[in-house]
């Protein structure tokens, strides 16, 4: 009997926005997004994400145009919000992919999915553009079987599940809660596989929640920054992701029972 095939690969996406925080808390160019971006992938990022906000609270223009410059042939994921603004920049700097995300000036962070649903007919033709130019085009989205219908519909090959509520119900230790908010992304990248989407993950990850929900083998990506970019504060960026590696490889194994 021949053995069952081993879950893809998961990558890991570094989000170095939050270097970009730091130095514009005093101006000038310390420290640089394009040195953490290359720090990570030294030690095992598989990919670089960066989010161009609409108010440039973090991740400046020149910022995109330098890391697709500097990283070479290692994936850049391109946040942003279905903007013509967004648009024309993420197509002159074409990255890997884009990740269409919601924008509120007055949030701290991205709150919530993209609203798939109630803005599908805005999203459809960025998604194209972006296709056309060979972008591979992602939705961040809320993990329920509506949103993924819609981003299918809408044209994307990945969805990207907002992890952001188990997080933080973990964080509360809202037991009750937190195994609710599993469930809803455990079964909604199951759906997002049978419906032929790319599943990617990310939201308030942190070791310990990224070994877990690394154990779902429909996710392939993880998409972490504010963790790793304040625990590196402790321990060094190199140090941050190489652990967060050996989280996601526990997590990862754990779907063949083999816990070594
Ligand atoms: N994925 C998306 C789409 C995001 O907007 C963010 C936050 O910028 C992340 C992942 C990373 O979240 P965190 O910084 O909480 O790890």
């Amino acid at each position: 009997m021949s053995s069952p095939l081993p879950p893809p690969q998961l990558r890991l996406g570094v989000n170095i926005d939050h270097v970009a925080t730091v130095r514009n808390a005093r101006g000038g160019v310390h420290p640089d997004p394009v040195k953490a971006a290359m720090t990570a992938i030294a030690a095992g990022a598989d990919g670089i994400t960066a989010h161009l906000r609409e108010d440039r609270r973090h991740i400046r223009d020149a910022d995109m145009a330098n890391l697709k410059a500097a990283i070479g042939a290692t994936p850049l994921n391109f946040e942003m919000a279905a903007t013509k603004q967004m648009l024309d920049i993420a197509l002159s700097v074409k990255p890997h992919a884009a990740c269409l995300v919601p924008e509120r000036r007055t949030e701290r962070t991205t709150e919530g999915g993209l609203d798939v649903v109630g803005q599908h007919d805005h999203l459809v033709p960025f998604a194209s553009e972006l296709k056309r130019a060979g972008v591979r085009v992602s939705l961040f989205i809320e993990p329920s079987r509506e949103a993924l219908e819609a981003a299918r519909s809408i044209g994307a090959a990945i969805v990207e599940l907002h992890t952001g509520a188990w997080c933080e119900a973990m964080m509360a230790r809202d037991e009750t809660s937190a195994a609710r908010e599993f469930e809803r992304i455990r079964t909604s990248a199951e759906y997002a596989a049978g419906l032929g989407l790319e599943c990617h993950a990310g939201h308030g990850l942190d070791y310990h929640t990224a070994r877990q929900v690394a154990a779902l083998p429909q996710i392939v990506e993880l998409n972490i920054g504010h963790f790793l970019i304040g625990d590196a504060i402790f321990v060094g960026l190199f140090q941050a992701v190489k652990t967060m590696r050996t989280a996601m490889s526990e997590g990862r194994r754990a779907i063949a029972g083999d816990t070594k």
